[in-house]
């Protein structure tokens, strides 16, 4: 059986992650593509846990790291490796460049650190495509806002968002094999051409027969 494709997304708050996630497990399904949909921090009942507790409190960085650490190696375990082996397709809500953005260059745990955890809860299952959706900072924040729903994350200073930014741009540019950058200031429908046209190059060109 054909192994499932793994498609991660990134970007800031109000980015437009959730919503391009919708649109593309929509766009597989109609076209006969068998898809989940999960998210991180999260993605099994123990994560949704640790996802709580952590969201609800100000732990240390290193803390943060670890908890949400354990949370993806059930994610990666339980969830991802048994959908792709199965042949299903994952799109997953933030991944591994949350965690390098928000805790290594953010926060400041070393990269040598985040990239050891990383061998052991992902490797070998790294995306085979992540989506990076760039926006303004203030654009994330007004859309954000206008939701109503601000997490922890949301509530911190605006230089802080120009500065997540920023890291999620040299995040994707370090890796241009597997992240693409989208600009996500556009309509939701142009952006969700555009990542399909992406999606379709880049995987299912070669998952066709
Ligand atoms: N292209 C767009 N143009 C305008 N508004 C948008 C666009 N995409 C999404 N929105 C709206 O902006 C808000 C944030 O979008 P969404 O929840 O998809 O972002 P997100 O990246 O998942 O945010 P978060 O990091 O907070 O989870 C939502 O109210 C959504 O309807
Ligand atoms: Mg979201």
């Amino acid at each position: 059986m054909t192994r499932g494709k793994f498609i991660t997304f990134e970007g800031g708050e109000g980015a437009g992650k959730t919503t391009q996630v919708a649109r593309l497990a929509e766009r597989l399904r109609a076209g006969g593509v068998e898809t989940v949909v999960t998210r991180e921090p999260g993605g099994t009942p123990l994560g949704e846990s640790i996802r709580d507790v952590v969201l609800g409190a100000s732990p240390e960085p290193v803390t943060e790291l670890l908890l949400f650490a354990a949370a993806r190696a059930e994610h990666v375990a339980k969830v991802i490796r048994p959908a792709l082996a199965h042949g299903t397709w994952v799109l997953c809500d933030r991944f591994v460049d949350s965690t390098r953005v928000y805790q290594g260059v953010m926060a400041g745990v070393s990269a040598d650190l985040i990239g050891a955890i990383e061998m052991r809860t992902v490797a070998p299952t790294f995306p085979d495509l992540t989506v990076v959706l760039d926006v303004p900072a203030e654009e994330g924040l007004k859309r954000t806002e206008a939701r109503g729903a601000l997490t922890r994350f949301d509530a911190e200073h605006a230089a802080y968002h120009v500065e997540l930014r920023e890291a999620f741009r040299r995040v994707a540019l370090a890796e241009p094999e597997r992240c693409v950058m989208v600009d996500g200031s556009r309509a939701a429908d142009e952006i969700a051409a555009d990542i399909w046209r992406t999606v379709e190059t880049r995987l299912l060109a070669e998952a066709r027969p």
